[in-house]
C-alpha cells in the first residue's frame, strides 16, 4: 500500500514524487455515465490537488461522433455537475489541454488501428512517459471484444523495459462464476495479471480502508477481535434511490450480485481477515482470499435458510417517492429479481466459528447509510443492578459507519450522575470530519491514483473475484431450485416477500435474524 493519502493541503513532495510517472489515459466509453459523473471529475480534483503528473493525458474512446472540443465541453458538464472542487478557469485552461477524443467502435481492428495512430500523436505532445493505462467504462458485454482489440494492434505490451500498460476493468466483473472466469481466462490470454485492476470502488472509499488501519495499527482491538468476545457481525448498505434509470440492468442482476458480491463481500473479508505480513497488494490480498475462502458454502436447500430476498413497493424513502418495482422501466412483470438480500453468512475458521456475519442491502430503503457493527458478548456477571432492580445492560457495540458520518464509534455503559444505580449506554467517537476536517474524497481518486503509481493493493485479484462468484453463485443456484419447486408444488411463480420503500425491509428478514435471538441494528444505534 501507498504511504500517502488523497487529500487536500497535500505536500508539493509528495505531489512532485508522483509527477515523475506520467500516463495516457484512454477511457473506453467515455461518452458514457461513468466517465462523465465519476472519473472526469475524478481527474480533474486530482490535478487542482496537484496529485496527478505532469503531462497527464486523457483520451476518451467511444462510438459517439465527438471531436477533442466537445469532449472537452462534456467533461466540463460533468465536473461542473458532478465534482468535489470548483472549476477555476486557468487550471481548467490547463487540464483541458489534455483531453482527447477519438470515435471508433469496440470490435473494428480498423478503428483501433486508428486508437493507436492517435495514442502516438499525443505521446509526441505531451508528456505521456510512454506509459499507457486503459479504462473498461463501457457496459460489460464489450469488455472481451476491447481487450482483443488492444492485443490485435499491439497496445498490450509496454513500450519498453521503462514504461506500463495497465488496464482497469469495472465492475460487475461477470454475473455468476462461469462468466466471471471466462472473461479471467480471456483477458489473462492477452494481459498479465499484474497489469489488470479490477475496481471495486467501496476500496477506495477512506473509511473502508481505515478498517485495516484501524484493527492492525492499535494493540487493543485484535485480542478481542474473535469468537470469544464476539457475538455477532452486521453489516448493512442501505440506499434510498430505487433502480432509478437502471431498471434493464439491475433487473438482470440484483441486490445479490450488484452489492453483495462485490462491496459487501469486501467488507466481510476487511473485518474479518487475518493480519497481513505487510502492507503491500500480495499480502494484503492473499488474507483476503483466505477469508473469502472460510466462507462456509451453501448447499442448495439450505440457502432459504440463510438467505432473505424481497423487492420494495411503492413508498417514500428519504427524499424519494418510489413506485413499486415491478412498475419501474426496464423492469419484467412478474420478474423476481430482489431489491434487498439479507444473508447470513458462516465463517469456518478458528478465529469466527460459531460467530453470525449478518448482511443486508437494498434499494428503497429508510435511509442511506453503509457500517459495519460488531457486538460484544454480555459481562459474564452484572454486579450492577439499576434502581428498579433490572439488570438491563446494554451489550458493547463497536460500529464503523462507512457513510455518511464517516467514523467509528463504540457504546460502552455508564453510570448516570446522581445517588442511584441507573445504567446509561454512551458514546466514545471518531468522526473523519471533525478529526480531519472536510468529506473523504470520493473513491476514484484514490483509485486512479492508485493505477498510475501501480498499487494493486486496492483492487480485486482474479481468485478474490472467483471465490467471492463461488459463494454468490451457490445462493443463486438455490434461489433457482427454490423457484423450481414452487413451480412445481403450487403451480405459480415464486412470489418474493416485499417491504414498503422507505423502510428497513421485509419482516422475513427480520425473523431470520429473531431465529437466532437477535435484532437488526438500527444503523443509528437507537435499536
Ligand atoms: P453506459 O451505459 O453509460 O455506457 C458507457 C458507454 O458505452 C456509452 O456511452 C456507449 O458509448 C457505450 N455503450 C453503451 N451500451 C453499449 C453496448 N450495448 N455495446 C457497446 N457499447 C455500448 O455505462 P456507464 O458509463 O454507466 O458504466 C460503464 C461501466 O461502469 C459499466 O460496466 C458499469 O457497470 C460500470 N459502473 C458504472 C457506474 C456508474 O456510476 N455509472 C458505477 C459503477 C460501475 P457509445 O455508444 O458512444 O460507444
Ligand atoms: C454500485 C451499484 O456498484 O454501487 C449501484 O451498481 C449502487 O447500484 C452503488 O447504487 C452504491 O455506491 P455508493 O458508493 O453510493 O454506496
Amino acid at each position: 500500500m501507498t504511504n500517502y493519502t488523497v487529500v487536500e493541503g497535500q505536500s508539493q513532495e509528495q505531489a512532485a514524487v508522483r509527477s515523475r510517472v506520467s500516463a495516457l489515459m484512454v477511457i473506453f466509453g467515455a461518452s458514457g455515465d461513468l466517465a462523465k459523473r465519476k472519473l472526469l471529475p475524478a481527474l480533474y480534483s486530482l490535478y487542482h490537488k496537484g496529485l496527478l503528473p505532469k503531462g497527464f493525458s486523457v483520451l476518451g474512446y467511444a462510438r459517439s461522433e465527438y471531436d477533442d472540443e466537445s469532449f472537452r465541453e462534456r467533461a466540463r458538464e460533468g465536473i461542473e455537475a458532478y465534482g468535489d472542487v470548483e472549476v477555476i478557469e486557468k487550471e481548467w485552461a490547463e487540464f483541458a489541454q489534455g483531453l482527447f477524443y477519438v470515435s471508433g467502435g469496440y470490435d473494428d481492428t480498423a478503428d483501433f488501428e486508428k486508437l493507436r495512430d492517435r495514442i502516438g500523436e499525443i505521446d509526441q505532445i505531451r508528456t505521456t512517459d510512454n506509459n499507457r493505462l486503459f479504462y473498461l467504462a463501457t457496459p460489460p458485454a464489450v469488455y472481451q471484444s476491447v481487450a482483443t482489440q488492444l492485443g490485435n494492434v499491439n497496445l498490450v505490451g509496454p513500450v519498453n523495459d521503462n514504461c506500463w500498460t495497465r488496464l482497469v476493468v469495472e465492475k460487475p466483473f461477470g454475473h455468476d462464476l462461469p462468466s466471471a472466469h471466462k472473461l479471467n481466462e480471456h483477458l489473462l490470454g492477452i494481459f498479465d495479471e499484474d497489469q489488470i485492476y479490477r475496481i471495486d470502488h467501496y476500496l477506495g472509499k477512506e473509511t473502508v480502508q481505515n478498517i485495516l488501519f484501524f484493527r492492525f495499527a492499535n494493540g487493543i482491538f485484535e485480542p478481542i477481535w474473535n469468537r470469544n468476545y464476539v457475538d455477532n457481525v452486521q453489516i448493512t448498505v442501505a440506499e434510498t434511490i430505487g433502480v432509478e434509470e437502471r431498471g434493464g440492468y439491475y433487473d438482470k442482476s440484483g441486490a445479490l450480485r450488484d452489492m453483495a458480491q462485490n462491496h459487501m463481500m469486501q467488507l466481510v473479508s476487511l473485518v474479518a481477515m487475518e493480519a497481513p505480513v505487510a502492507f503491500d497488494a500480495k499480502a494484503v490480498r492473499d488474507q483476503k482470499v483466505n477469508l473469502l475462502r472460510s466462507i462456509r458454502p451453501l448447499k442448495p436447500e439450505e440457502v432459504p435458510h440463510y438467505t432473505v430476498r424481497a423487492q420494495y413497493r411503492a413508498g417514500k424513502a428519504g427524499k424519494e417517492d418510489l413506485i413499486n418495482y415491478w412498475d419501474e422501466d426496464g423492469v419484467e412483470e412478474n420478474s423476481t429479481t430482489e431489491t434487498y438480500v439479507a444473508w447470513k453468512l458462516e465463517i469456518d475458521n478458528w478465529r469466527w466459528n460459531g460467530v453470525p456475519f449478518y448482511l443486508r442491502t437494498g434499494k428503497g430503503m429508510a435511509r442511506k447509510v453503509s457500517e459495519i457493527t460488531i457486538t460484544f458478548r454480555r459481562v459474564p456477571h452484572m454486579v450492577f443492578q439499576n434502581g428498579d432492580g433490572t439488570e438491563h445492560v446494554s451489550r458493547n457495540i463497536l460500529t464503523i459507519r462507512i457513510q455518511p458520518n464517516e467514523g467509528i464509534h463504540l457504546k460502552i455503559n455508564a453510570k448516570q450522575p446522581g445517588p442511584a444505580i441507573h445504567m446509561q449506554p454512551v458514546d466514545m467517537e471518531f468522526n473523519y470530519g471533525s478529526s480531519f476536517g472536510g468529506d473523504p474524497p470520493d473513491a476514484y481518486q484514490r483509485l486512479i491514483l492508485d493505477v498510475i503509481l501501480g498499487d494493486s493493493t486496492l483492487f480485486t485479484r482474479r481468485d478474490e473475484v472467483e471465490i467471492a462468484w463461488d459463494r454468490v453463485t451457490r445462493v443463486q443456484e438455490g434461489w433457482r431450485l427454490q423457484e423450481a419447486q414452487e413451480i412445481e408444488e403450487n403451480g405459480r411463480p415464486l412470489r418474493l416477500p416485499t417491504y414498503t420503500a422507505g423502510t428497513w425491509g421485509p419482516k422475513e428478514s427480520d425473523a431470520m435474524l429473531a431465529a437466532d435471538s437477535q435484532g437488526w441494528r438500527e444503523p443509528d444505534g437507537r435499536h
